[in-house]
Formats: C-alpha cells, sequence, structure tokens
C-alpha cells in the first residue's frame, strides 16, 4: 500500500486523475471502477480540465459505478446516476453505453445484483477502481460488519452513513435507508485500487483501516490485502497516521527516483 499524503484538496485530486490518466494512456479502452461522494469531485473536476484541454480520451473506457440508493430513480438529483452525469460523464466524451451505475430501480435486486456483477467480469474485470471512505469506514456501502468477501448485494445504511448524506438532502426523511452496492470481494479484484480521503472528519478512521488491523468492522481495512492500492490524502486526512513522515519520505524518494512517474504533481 503506499500512502501519499498532498497538501491539500486540490493536489490530492490533481494527484488520482493523474493516475487515472496514466492508466487511460497505457490502455485506452481501461475499464473503470467510479464513486461518488463529494470527496471524488476534485478528481472529476481534473480528468474533465485533462479532456478539454490536453485531449484525453475517453471514448473507449467502460465504467462502472460502486453504488446506488434503492428506490432513487435516474433523473433525482440525489441518485448516483445523476451525481456521475453532472460531475464527468456528462463532460466527457464517454460512450453512454459503456456507463454502468446499479439501478435503485431494479425489480428484482438480487437478480440485478448478480447480472451486474457477471457485467464486471464480461467487461475483463476492473482495471483501476477509484474509492472515497465513509466516517465508519466504509467503501462503497459496506458498512462495518460486511463480509470481506462480500459481493454486489443490497445493504441497510447505518445511522451514521444516513446522518452523513442527510447534508444532500432537504428533508431528512428522504435520505434513503438502502443502497445497492459492490462487495468488499468485488472492490479487491480491481487489478489497481486508488483511495482518496480529505479533510478533519476522516484523519481518524483513515488511520485506522490503513495502520490498524484488518476487520470487516472497517471495511477500508481490506485495502491492506490487495497489491496495488494507492491511499492519497490531504494534510487533514493524514493528520492521524503514525508513520505519516515515513510515507512522506517513501514519497519524496519516489519523486528524486522516478521523476516521470509522479510529473508535475507536488
Ligand atoms: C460513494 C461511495 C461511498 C463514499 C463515502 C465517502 O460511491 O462509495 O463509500 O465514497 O461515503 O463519501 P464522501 O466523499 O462524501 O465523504
Amino acid at each position: 500500500m503506499e500512502i501519499i499524503i498532498a497538501d491539500t484538496y486540490e493536489g490530492m485530486s490533481e494527484l488520482a486523475a493523474t493516475m487515472i490518466e496514466r492508466q487511460l494512456l497505457r490502455k485506452p479502452n481501461s475499464v473503470l471502477g467510479l464513486a461518488t461522494g463529494s470527496t471524488p469531485i476534485g478528481t472529476y473536476q481534473a480528468l474533465v480540465r485533462k479532456y478539454k484541454e490536453e485531449g484525453l480520451d475517453f471514448s473507449k473506457i467502460v465504467t462502472f459505478n460502486l453504488d446506488e440508493y434503492l428506490d432513487l430513480s435516474p433523473s433525482h438529483d440525489q441518485s448516483y446516476h445523476y451525481f456521475m452525469d453532472q460531475h464527468l460523464f456528462n463532460k466527457i466524451n464517454v460512450e453512454p453505453r459503456n456507463i454502468h451505475v446499479p439501478y435503485g430501480h431494479a425489480e428484482d435486486v438480487e437478480q440485478f445484483c448478480s447480472w451486474y456483477e457477471e457485467e464486471i467480469r464480461q467487461a475483463g474485470g476492473v482495471d483501476i477502481q477509484l474509492l472515497g471512505i465513509g466516517g465508519d469506514g466504509h467503501i462503497a456501502f459496506n458498512e462495518p460488519g460486511s463480509s470481506l468477501g462480500s459481493r454486489t448485494r443490497l445493504k441497510t445504511l447505518t445511522k451514521q452513513t444516513i446522518d452523513d448524506n442527510a447534508r444532500f438532502f432537504t428533508n431528512p426523511e428522504d435520505v434513503p435507508r438502502f443502497a445497492i452496492t459492490m462487495g468488499v470481494g468485488t472492490i479487491l479484484e480491481a487489478r489497481e485500487i486508488i483511495m482518496v480521503a480529505n479533510g478533519k472528519k476522516k484523519a481518524e478512521i483513515v488511520a485506522e483501516a490503513i495502520e490498524g488491523p484488518i476487520t470487516a468492522q472497517v471495511s477500508a481495512s481490506a485495502l491492506q490485502m490487495h497489491p496495488e492500492v494507492t491511499v492519497i490524502l490531504d494534510a487533514e486526512a493524514g493528520s492521524r497516521l503514525k508513520r505519516a513522515d515515513y510515507y512522506k519520505w517513501i514519497f519524496e524518494e519516489k519523486k528524486r527516483l522516478i521523476p516521470r512517474l509522479i510529473g508535475k504533481v507536488t
């Protein structure tokens, strides 16, 4: 696991976008796993800028989103379909037929989840997965207690997640209680994973996930078992890491050794 502590949210976002850009330059038909939430908005802005100003090509990519609220239609302004259209899909040249976001109105949720897993397999698996982390340590909507081998399924959200998400809804009663989410096992099959986190509110849980024990109580801790994970933090989110100095030192050494890998991002 590589931990990079950027100074700012913008630095974190730029670095995550640069890693995705590198993946697309290596393999233009990459399968991208995508997250919603406030954290990756800057990453998507940086990708849109790379598309508009540098001609980064998204025409061959295939995307799979991590999750979607149950019973929110794709046109609902708090649905993850809507979020992705607003922040990324409508602003780049991705083919609409290559976009996959779990469907919150699926009639047979179980069947839908098996279909989603099969679609990921048919696409050749996820090449690079972007993740955020919830205040309770969830990745996607794998709340505490989710099996580390779990697959795409319906999940009941915790009170903490519902409260965290209330800021996006006018009426607290409208915050969905259920979501369709990729499982921890599904996520761990991605070839490469980038997790981004920013702000003081995430500092404690980020430290638990990275430096604490692997436990189903903090689903992000399962990333410790994956061979290709990069965690990109801003200074606040990295402020509770015991080995922060070591991670920074590794990053500086790497920059010195392989400047081309890091590019202009510091
Ligand atoms: C969203 C997702 C969630 C978020 C997490 C953090 O697709 O999978 O796990 O990444 O809830 O949300 P923010 O970024 O809003 O703090």
